[in-house]
């Protein structure tokens, strides 16, 4: 059976946790987080495109700000 072990594409997927942790297609955006830090900006407002990514970018920064939380595994850079 196939589908046991090939990767899936997150349809409809919100957090970033999940993306990481539940055997899927992953687009690494973690640099997304440097661009961020480095521009300095108060406020950001990214409104658009739609299905962007946007809450899930903002899930991924959730887990990362989060010093509750130990993100170093979730934050790996992927190989592939
Ligand atoms: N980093 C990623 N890797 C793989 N798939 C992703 C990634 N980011 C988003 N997706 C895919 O795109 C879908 C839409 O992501 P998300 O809900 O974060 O977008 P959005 O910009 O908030 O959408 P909306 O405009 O509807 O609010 C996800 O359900 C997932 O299938
Ligand atoms: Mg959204």
């Amino acid at each position: 059976m196939r589908w046991l072990y090939e990767k899936r594409v997150p349809l409809g997927q919100k957090s970033y946790e999940k993306l990481k942790t539940g055997n899927y297609y992953v687009v690494d955006k973690s640099l997304m987080i440097k661009d961020y830090l480095d521009k300095g900006n108060e406020v950001t407002l990214i409104t658009r495109p739609r299905r962007f990514g946007k809450t899930i970018n903002m899930s991924m920064m959730a887990d990362f700000f989060d010093i509750t939380k130990d993100s170093k595994e979730l934050l790996r850079i992927l190989k592939s």
